[in-house]
Parts: structure tokens; sequence; C-alpha cells
């Protein structure tokens, strides 16, 4: 059946980062179920063989109306990013939707406590890597409709980019730079037809927490079995004041 939402992407190429696993690789699933004819995505992260995995599943599950590729790339490497467009085979070039989604959280520790390491990968991939990935992807949208351009950047913030909490300083500080970078390009690009937004997320069950606990699984799942408890404390309130 042909939708609004497939006409619309119909003929478009999308790049996910951190396509690999959780949210973006969702994504993926759901662009290519919105359009199963005639989509491209372009799906990055450093886990290739989970890329490769996500791509054939894809093909399994949509069919071959929707070409999908699989790149490697750390975000958080500049060279890497600076020279991806380069190596796109020509008909994945012009990308026009990018989504930059990957991102990851390290520790609960308190300020003076926070490892170096981790401000340092935590504001290279959330920040500078969604800096430099849209940066890479820009010139190619800007040229199209006569310079007038065309796309759409989606970057993926949080809700702890707006609240920030106890013990997440400096990933908080990391999506309060997303939405505010986000926000500075789209009064940068207000006159031309590329489209940027940023969404934020909460609360969502990924290998998010395991990152965070350093591998961690017990108390990654820790924190959503609180949530879930909560979640039915909720629903036994409602049932009992209803
Ligand atoms: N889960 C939540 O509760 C939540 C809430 C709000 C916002 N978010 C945001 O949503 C986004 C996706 O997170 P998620 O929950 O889906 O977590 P996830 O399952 O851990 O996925 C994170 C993705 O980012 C990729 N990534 C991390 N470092 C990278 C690097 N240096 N280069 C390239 N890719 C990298 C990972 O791929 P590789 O490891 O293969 O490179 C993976 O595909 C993040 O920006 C996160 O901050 C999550």
């Amino acid at each position: 059946m042909t939708t609004a939402v497939s006409k619309r992407l119909h003929g478009k190429t999308i790049l996910i980062t951190g396509a690999s696993s959780g949210i973006g690789r969702s994504t993926a699933f759901e662009f290519a179920r919105s359009c199963p004819q005639d989509l491209k995505l372009i799906l990055t992260a450093r886990r290739i063989d989970y890329l490769r995995e996500i791509a054939a599943e894809i093909v399994k599950e949509i069919g071959n109306g929707v070409k999908v590729l699989p790149v490697q790339l750390d975000i958080s490497n500049p060279d890497d990013v600076r020279t991806l467009v380069a190596r796109l085979p020509a008909e994945f070039k012009q990308v026009d939707v990018l989504v930059n989604n990957a991102g990851l959280v390290k520790g609960v520790a308190k300020s003076p406590e926070i490892l170096e390491e981790d401000i340092n990968v935590m504001f290279a991939t959330n920040v500078n890597g969604l800096i430099n990935m849209t940066q890479a992807i820009l010139p190619n949208m800007l040229k199209l409709n006569n310079g007038a351009g065309s796309g759409d950047i989606i970057n993926i913030g949080s809700i702890a980019g707006r609240e920030p909490y106890v013990g997440g300083g400096i990933y908080c500080a990391t999506k309060a730079a997303v939405r505010s970078f986000t926000e500075s390009m789209r009064k940068e690009l207000i006159s031309t037809r590329i489209r940027i937004i940023c969404i934020d997320p909460g609360q969502v069950e990924t290998d998010f927490s395991v990152v965070r606990f350093y591998g961690d699984k017990d108390k990654a799942k820790a924190v959503y079995a609180q949530v879930t408890q909560n979640h039915q404390e909720r629903n036994n309130d409602l049932t009992l004041t209803v």
C-alpha cells in the first residue's frame, strides 16, 4: 500500500549513525518498513558485523526494494568522518536524510571523580562526532534545488539535555550541546529547504545502560527493572482509584 510517508521517502537515501543497536537499529527497520520500494539506507557504526546482520535481516523482511549499505565508521574519529562521503559508492553519495543517532554514556560518577577518558569519549562521540557528521553531509544537501538546498537532519538528543540529573553531568552537558547546536543550525538554515530537528527520547531499554556500566549487564538490567515496577505500581494505583 502506498502511504503519504512512503511517497515522501520514495527514492531517498537515508544515513543513520549508530545503527548497530538500539534506537538506530530500530530506526533503520522503521524507514525500511515505511518505504519498502526504492529506498537506500546507509547504516554506520563501529561494529560492522552487526550492521551486516541487520542489513541481511532488513532485506529478508522487506525484500530488495530497500538497498542497504553497511559502513564501518567511528564517529569520534574526525578523519573517518571527513572521508566518509568520498568513500561512499556513487549511488549513495547524495544523502537526503541524516539521522545523527550514535551516542553513549559512560559511568555515573559525580564531579570531581569523573574519569577524564569518559569525559573525552562522551564529548568526542555525542558532540564532536555529531557536528563533524553534519558538516560532512550538509554541503551536498545545500547544492540541491539550485542552491535552495534539500534534506532533513534528525539529531537524537535526550530529555537529559533538558533535565540534568546527579551522576550524569557530562552526558547531560553533551545532550544540551546537541540541542543548542540544532537550534543554531535551524536558524542558519531557515532560508533553505533543509530541515533540522532534535528528538529528545526519554528512557528506552537498549544497550545504553550496558555501555554506561562498562558491560555490567546486571547493573544495566536493574535500571529498567525499577521502571517496570514503578509502571506497574502506577497501573495498580490507577486500578485502585478508578
Ligand atoms: N536508551 C535511552 O534511554 C536513551 C534516551 C535518550 C537518548 N538516547 C540516545 O539515543 C542514541 C542511541 O542510543 P541507544 O539507546 O540506542 O544505545 P545503544 O543501543 O548503546 O546504541 C548506541 C549506538 O551508538 C553507536 N556508537 C557509539 N559510539 C560510537 C562511535 N564512536 N562511532 C560510531 N558509532 C558509535 C553504537 O555502535 P557501535 O558500538 O557499533 O559503534 C550503537 O549503534 C544515543 O545518542 C543516546 O544518547 C538514548
